[in-house]
């Protein structure tokens, strides 16, 4: 079975093509062409993903995207459709998108392909909407049904991908009761998956994101965009120096649920900001340990919480900030000591961001443990697992 996966959700435009084999116990995923386009520099200016750019990087790059995972699949015809049926352009209302799609549908031939998953949510709805509307411009041109896949299921799918020398993709021993940890830019949550996407929620932030806080501190500190990564770096050269005596309370720490909340740590880096004078690059990178340590020590405490309540046989990582190498010890050592029958699984450090191939392996996943959803699509900004 061949799935075209596309991602437009915030600042990645990403499209690719996979083919998945196997039964569920069994499944098998070889990527057949991906592209991957980051807009993060184009917003870098605005300091955050601003929606009306992303939307339109996202139109102008689709087809091209799509063009070139194709190539590379092998499974680009010349010879389109010389007349496309009016209702396959009815929804594309910006005149040059619409002509790069017909441009697109009257080039190439149909492809060798069985669905298109396309993310419809959660993320910025005038993004989102790219992808939809490319999405079923080609599934009604071509007559292939598409699959709305939930943005975050992406992200808990890419922490279950192994991938062997062979460059197929297996999956990792996943066993149920799963729990995943989603920390990215958009969201900070808690999930538990009692089988194949069966979700309920143990955890949420009441405010800000986890990499939304790495952002804005980064900003603070007059780092560029996406901030995580330099903070990380930051905090990295505070700690090879011998560490730093600041500390930040870590937010919600005695609090009963499972919940989080950043945007106190935030204020509190912002308060520290301003009673400093100067502000050395050695003060920086302090300041940047101290957030760390505080965010860290949050997320390792909630999580064992939600480990305890649930009983969860695997922890499963997924989202941007997952790519941090110290939320990964920190997660893994929990774990090691604390739940020591529990398996800890993280995406690959290249599957950890945005991407194509979590939205196709999704979709397979679900057609493989028949609970596909094909209903009509429409973007969804906060779309939840349910
Ligand atoms: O999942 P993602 O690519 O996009 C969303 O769905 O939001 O996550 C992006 C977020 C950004 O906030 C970025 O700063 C953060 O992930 N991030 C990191 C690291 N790499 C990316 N945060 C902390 N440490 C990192 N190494
Ligand atoms: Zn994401």
């Amino acid at each position: 079975m061949r799935i075209l996966a596309i991602e437009t959700s915030c600042d990645e435009t990403a499209v690719a093509l996979l083919e998945g084999d196997g039964e569920l116990s069994d499944v098998r995923l070889t990527v057949l062409g991906n592209m991957l386009y980051s807009q993060a520099e184009k917003h870098a200016a605005y300091g955050g993903v601003y929606p009306a750019l992303a939307k339109r990087e996202h139109q102008g790059n689709l087809a091209p995207l799509a063009t070139e995972a194709l190539r590379q699949a092998g499974a680009l015809k010349e010879g389109g459709i010389a007349s496309l049926p009016p209702n396959v352009l009815l929804k594309i209302r910006e005149e040059e998108f619409r002509n790069d799609i017909q441009k697109f549908l009257e080039t190439y031939a149909k492809p060798d392909i069985d669905y298109i998953a396309v993310t419809h949510g959660p993320g910025l709805e005038p993004a989102l909407w790219t992808g939809i509307n490319f999405a079923e411009a080609l599934g009604a041109a071509w007559g292939i049904p598409i699959l709305g896949i939930n943005h975050m299921e992406g992200h808990i799918v890419s922490a279950l991908l192994e991938r062997p020398r062979t460059g197929t993709y297996a999956l990792k021993d996943t066993k149920f009761p799963l729990l995943a940890l989603l920390i990215s830019g958009g969201h900070t949550e808690l999930v538990l998956m009692k089988e194949w996407f069966a979700y309920e929620r143990v955890g949420m932030t009441k405010d800000d994101a986890l990499g939304e806080a790495f952002d804005k501190v980064a900003r603070l500190l007059g780092l560029p965009y996406p901030g995580g990564p330099h903070i990380e770096e930051a905090a990295e050269r505070s700690r090879a120096r011998g560490g730093t005596e600041m500390t930040f309370p870590s937010p919600m720490l005695h609090d009963p649920s499972c919940d989080f909340s950043f945007s106190g740590l935030k204020t509190a880096v912002l308060y520290k900001l301003r009673s400093m004078e100067k502000l050395s690059e050695q003060d920086k990178e302090e300041i940047a340990q101290a957030f760390e340590d505080a965010a860290v020590t949050a997320i390792v405490a909630k999580t064992e919480r939600a480990l305890r309540a649930t009983g969860a046989q695997t922890l499963a990582v997924g989202g941007g900030v997952a790519a941090n190498g110290t939320i990964r010890k920190a997660l893994k050592d929990m774990v090691a000591k604390l739940f020591p029958e529990t398996t800890v699984l993280f995406p690959e450090s290249d599957m950890a961001g945005d991407n194509a191939i979590m939205i196709g392996a999704a979709a397979h996943l679900r057609i493989a443990s028949g609970k596909k959803t094909e209903k009509e699509l429409e973007a969804l900004g906060s779309l939840v697992l349910e």
